[in-house]
């Protein structure tokens, strides 16, 4: 069993024993809200802006979870400093917030104390998430555009963060099968690029940053924070909307996200983005990321990528004599 604990409706519990309901509203209809942060230098980046994104969605979904974002921010500091001493002082964290309305109604009989809504707060180390990324820093990504398109936000608002997210399992499936790795870069249903399951999209022209408009995207605090690094440097930056043609003219393509921050496209469509490498734009983003969190962040993926076999073989021995 790991050590680290987990935050469940009201209390901190060892991680392999919470569980949600077969019952439960999220499992039934994909009806959750929730939010992935991450830590650098292990101090959570941006929750306000995180958790303003969690309210925002619960508010969009109806959900009244019953607990101050207030309250939701200490719990989280909480969480965070009960597992920091799990790992080594060099670990930076994922932080997990998941939210749904609660088991269904209709299974009442089953909750005595009554039903209401789940929530949860996990806390795991980015040794997984950042370590297995690390090379893609220098390799790049490759985006194809697949089949699936992005949900427009007159059916299905996207700027909300749900767990309702079979669209995007789709388009991850269409893009493998395009080549392996392949991510996907997802259209909207007039054609304009959007975003990628995961992550936002900019494309670099004549020295200026171009990103989808804010309709049918999420509202990537990754996103925010690269606007409003560039702006700093004295980049342009102009949202609009961004079809196929701009992405195969561009000079460069990256994708912005919370685990990894920021990442290059090598190839959109099969063909050379640039010249493959990452460009100057991003370069200098890269570096102005790496001034404002304060970690380099893709050495520390490197490390982590390094540590990664034996921190696994950690976990797995951990677990194995929990059990004997
Ligand atoms: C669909 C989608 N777009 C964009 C992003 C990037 O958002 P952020 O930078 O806040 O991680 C995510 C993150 O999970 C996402 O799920």
């Amino acid at each position: 069993m790991s050590r680290r604990v987990v935050y469940f409706n009201g209390q901190y519990i060892a991680e392999s024993e919470a569980r949600v309901s077969i019952f439960d509203s999220a499992l039934m209809s994909g009806d959750m809200a929730f939010e992935m942060t991450r830590t650098y230098c292990q101090q959570p980046f941006r929750l306000k802006e995180h958790l303003d994104r969690l309210y925002a969605s619960l508010r969009l979904l109806e959900i009244d979870c019953g607990m101050p974002q207030a309250e939701m921010e200490r719990i989280t500091r909480d969480l965070l400093e009960r597992n920091l001493p799990t790992e080594a002082a060099d670990m930076d964290w994922q932080i997990m917030h998941d939210v749904s309305r609660g088991p269904l109604d209709i299974y009442r009989t089953t909750f005595p104390d009554g039903i209401r809504p789940t929530i949860s707060i996990n806390c795991w180390p980015l040794v997984t998430h950042t370590g297995g990324f690390a090379a893609k820093y220098d390799s790049g990504v490759h985006l194809v555009i697949p089949a699936q398109q992005t949900l427009p936000g007159h059916l299905v608002d996207p700027k909300a963060k749900t767990r309702s997210r079979v669209h995007y399992q789709m388009a991850i499936m269409q893009a493998n099968r395009m080549g392996p790795g392949r991510w996907a870069a997802l259209l909207d249903p007039d054609g304009f690029l959007s975003e990628g399951p995961g992550w936002n999209m900019f494309l670099v022209k004549n020295g200026e940053l171009l990103t989808p408009e804010p309709r049918n995207i999420l509202l990537g605090v990754s996103r925010a924070t690269t606007m409003e690094l560039a702006e700093q440097l004295g980049i342009t930056v102009r949202e609009g909307n961004y079809g196929r043609y701009e992405a195969l003219m561009a000079d460069e393509i990256f994708c912005t996200a919370t685990s990894y921050a920021l990442v290059h496209a090598t190839t959109f469509e099969g063909q050379l983005v640039g010249d493959g490498q990452p460009g100057p734009v991003y370069r200098r983003l890269v570096e102005a990321w790496k001034q404002l969190v304060g970690v380099d962040f893709i050495a520390q993926a490197y490390g982590y990528a390094r540590r990664l076999p034996e921190w696994e073989r950690a976990q797995l021995s951990t677990i194995e004599g929990s059990r004997t």
